[in-house]
């Protein structure tokens, strides 16, 4: 497996790279990194999937808070699309465990302040922040169709009755279960697309 680094994004440096450089490695285009910024600027927004913190920095930097929910023990989806898990991402025991690297990109980003890390599964997040509403909430962890499907249910139930709930990977090749779960969330909570940016696409419920 081809061995990955954080610097490897780090090739020309032309002005408008600099912003995109300081980014730690990840699956957010620049495309989609610009649609989510745009649709959390000032919001209070919670993540499910930080990995190294590529969409949480960017979250972070237009939102007014994000609280970024993984359990930093990797997907196995990722694994086999060649994420490295090498360098500093193993606990003492010889598990992934990317949340070191994760909150020293925070810090590195400047953004440390701004995110309240969530160092767990999903369904704990769930129970833990029940009587919490957001803004946004943005859905990029296990890849699978029952996964996607339930992440997007519980961001449904986290977010705000007008509240944006978003998904990275809608449409995209290697993840069929993704699209399949995206149309059926969609369906069951009477949302429609408010936009799209590459794969990522943001859906809301639709006023009754
Ligand atoms: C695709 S990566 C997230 C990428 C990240 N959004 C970025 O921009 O780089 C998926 C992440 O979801 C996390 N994850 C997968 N299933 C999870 C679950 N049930 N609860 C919490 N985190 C989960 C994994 O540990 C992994 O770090």
């Amino acid at each position: 497996m081809t061995e990955i680094s954080e610097e490897q994004h780090t090739t020309e440096m032309t002005e408008q790279d600099i912003a995109e450089a300081e980014l730690p490695f990840g699956w957010l285009s620049e495309t989609e990194a610009a649609g989510l910024a745009k649709l959390a600027e000032g919001k209070t927004v919670l993540e499910f999937g930080s990995f190294l913190g590529r969409s949480t920095i960017v979250l972070a930097r237009a939102a007014a808070l994000v609280v970024a929910v993984d359990h930093h023990r990797g997907s196995p989806e990722h694994q086999i699309l060649g994420a490295s898990y090498q360098d500093g991402s193993m606990d003492a025991h010889g598990r992934i465990d990317t949340s070191r690297r994760f909150l020293d990109n925070l810090a590195r980003a400047g953004v440390r302040d701004k995110v309240i890390p969530f160092v767990g599964d999903i369904e704990a997040a769930a129970r833990f922040l029940q009587r919490a509403s957001f803004d946004l909430v943005f859905v990029d962890a296990e890849h699978s169709r029952e996964a996607t499907m339930r992440g997007g249910e519980i961001a449904f139930q986290l977010a705000k009755s007008d509240g944006i709930v978003a998904f990275h990977d809608f449409q995209a090749r290697d993840f069929p279960g993704v699209t399949q779960a995206v149309i059926d969330i969609a369906a069951r909570y009477q949302a429609t697309t408010v936009s799209r940016a590459g794969s990522m696409i943001a859906l809301q419920r639709v006023s009754t």
